[in-house]
């Protein structure tokens, strides 16, 4: 099968219009599947009509495989959430994509990029490791449904 990997950003509200059913469908599926705190299609729909939002993601085809999904300030770009789907993990997507938006960060002349990321998730530390995030603390206890701490990473870009 041919994999064709398109990496857009969704700019604006007339795009949502044109595109936005089909892959907000599918970030919903996928984030139903992989996260205990998952986003709704309205909290999907919202998070992309914001203005300071900017969001990747990686199509096969017609389908979303992988995304990101981040919010800007004038300072630094938070990642919000990051997904590969189950069987398309462990080929270079999510590396490719935190590659795209540490290009989107240094265009716009921002500091860094900062996350916040379970301690118990050891293939996304792992990855931001790998690409150069450093520890900067823990939000104790921070998710309710398992009661683990958050670690806090950055980088600076
Ligand atoms: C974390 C996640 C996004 C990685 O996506 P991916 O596309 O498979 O990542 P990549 O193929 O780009 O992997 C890059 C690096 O991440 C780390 N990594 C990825 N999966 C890993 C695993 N299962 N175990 C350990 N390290 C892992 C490795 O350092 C890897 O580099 P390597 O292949 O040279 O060892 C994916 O596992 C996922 O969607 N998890 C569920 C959602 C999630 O937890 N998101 C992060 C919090 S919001």
């Amino acid at each position: 099968m041919n994999k064709v990997l398109i990496f857009e950003k969704i700019k604006s509200k007339f795009e949502i219009k044109k595109k936005s059913k089909k892959y907000f469908t599918d970030i919903e599926k996928i984030e139903k599947s992989y996260f205990k705190n998952f986003w709704s299609y309205n909290q999907i729909l919202s998070h992309f009509i914001s203005s300071n939002s900017h969001n990747l993601y990686i199509k096969l085809g017609d389908k979303i495989i992988s995304y990101c999904l981040c919010i800007a300030n004038d300072e630094f770009i938070e990642i919000l959430k990051i997904v590969t789907i189950q069987n398309h993990r462990g080929r270079g997507f999510a590396i490719s994509l935190l590659d795209k938006v540490e290009e989107f960060g240094i265009n716009n002349s921002l500091k860094r990029v900062c996350l916040e990321v379970d301690e118990t998730n050891n293939s996304a530390i792992n990855l931001y490791k790998k690409k150069g995030f450093r520890i900067d603390g823990l939000r104790k206890k921070y998710y309710r449904n398992s009661n683990t701490n958050a670690v806090l990473m950055s980088k600076n870009i």
